[in-house]
């Protein structure tokens, strides 16, 4: 049977981390990983985060199954910290997963349930959220959200596309940090994208991967709250791994916001049942990390200081990168204002690889960077190279 099988072809960042490690020059950059680096070119673990793993270590007495559903306590304050007041926790089902991605396969899984078929994506989108709709059974249908040359939302495009979109289709929203593009998309037309999904029927899913890295945890989440109060019916993907830097204890939750206590218990069921089939029980340790955190106020003042320091830090390192681009490509002026930890630069493949080759800076071809794969003090000599293209 093994021979019926087509060698696929690997992840192109994973192979872009073997060049990049072979490289011997000491001045290369890596733009193109995804995870957040400090000035010091280090992904650390939060220091709440150390302080929660020794009190578990210490406290726990016991390894048994957590369940399906995962830690009900890290939920609660999951919730609390995405949704706010917006939807009353009775009313909201929710199941801890895997990371983000465990939550946007579960999503997939459920909508394939209730017999929904398609959902919209804008595109670029983050490489892997095709993949995961289409392994459940979701057709995709896609339009262009971004242009890369001018560095602006199309956003008229966004209206277009929920406008032809069918009742009962899933829509995908980056609820803030774009993921290639930084892309931000304004308070008004959020109440647009709200009001059209409420009138269209359509069931809004939102990928929450960077809480905290755009404008601030709770701006972050205003776009997503709004919608939230206008829709009957919504889900949402948490992933802890960048806000909580617990990448790989695999650890987030997928809501699902409802009109009722009843309606949030069949979902619940349905989403524990659908986890039940796939991994069976989410891994404990990063959610009860969390947990730890956010149900002791020190901790979560301590932890919410330190998110605040790395947005700061990638507010700073975009500033100075769009002054610096800007003298040439006028519209990257607009990396300062965009969110997160991308942006997408308008290069070709050609001179993507120029600046590996010749001057060790490290990006995929589609010339997404990561704004927090550079140092403050490195990015004039990036952008004087950037220059000689
Ligand atoms: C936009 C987006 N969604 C979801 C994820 C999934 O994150 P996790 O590692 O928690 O599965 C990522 C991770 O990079 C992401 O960028």
């Amino acid at each position: 049977m093994f021979d019926t099988l087509a060698r696929q072809p690997d992840d192109p960042l994973l192979a872009l981390i073997g060049l990049f490690r072979k490289d011997e020059r000491p001045g290369k950059v890596d733009l193109g990983v995804g995870v957040y680096r400090d000035e010091t070119g280090r992904t650390p673990i939060f220091r709440a985060v150390k302080a929660a793993e020794k009190r578990l270590l210490e406290a726990q007495d016991t390894k048994a199954y957590v369940g399906p559903e995962g830690d009900l306590v890290f939920l609660d304050h999951l919730w609390a910290l995405v949704g706010g007041d917006t939807v009353e926790r009775s009313h909201v089902a929710g199941v801890q997963t895997p990371g983000g991605s465990g939550a946007l396969r579960l999503a997939a899984d459920l909508i394939h349930r209730m017999g929904g078929r398609r959902i919209w994506l804008g595109l670029p989108s983050w490489p892997n959220h095709a993949p995961i709709f289409k392994a459940a059974g979701l057709e995709i249908a896609t339009y262009d959200f971004f242009d890369i040359p001018s560095q602006s939302v199309l956003f008229d495009n966004v209206v277009r596309a929920f406008e032809g979109a069918a009742a009962g289709d899933a829509v995908l929203l980056h609820a803030s940090c774009h993921n290639p593009t930084g892309g931000v998309l304004s308070q008004p037309q959020w109440l647009e994208i709200a009001a059209l999904a409420a009138e269209r029927g359509l069931l809004p899913l939102f990928d929450l991967a960077y809480q905290g890295f755009g404008r601030g945890a709770d701006p972050d989440v205003a776009g997503l709250r709004h919608l939230l109060t206008v829709v009957p019916e919504a889900l949402v993907a948490v992933s802890c791994s960048k806000s909580f830097g617990l990448y790989r204890e695999r650890t987030g939750a997928i809501f699902a916001p409802t009109t009722s206590p009843a309606a949030a218990d069949t979902v619940r069921s349905n989403l524990a049942g659908l986890a039940r089939t796939s991994y069976s029980m989410p891994p404990d340790h990063g959610a009860a990390v969390v947990r730890t955190i956010l149900s002791d106020p020190a901790l979560a003042r301590d932890w919410a200081e330190e998110l605040e320091g790395m947005r700061q830090r990638m507010t700073g390192i975009r500033r100075a990168l769009a002054e610096g681009l800007r003298s040439r490509w006028q519209n990257l002026g607009a990396i300062a204002d965009q969110e997160g930890m991308f942006s997408m630069l308008p290069l070709t493949e050609a001179e993507v690889m120029r600046l590996r080759t010749e001057h060790g800076i490290y990006m995929p071809g589609s010339g997404r960077i990561n704004i927090a794969g550079l140092k403050t003090a490195e990015v004039d000599d990036v952008v004087g190279k950037f220059m000689s293209l």
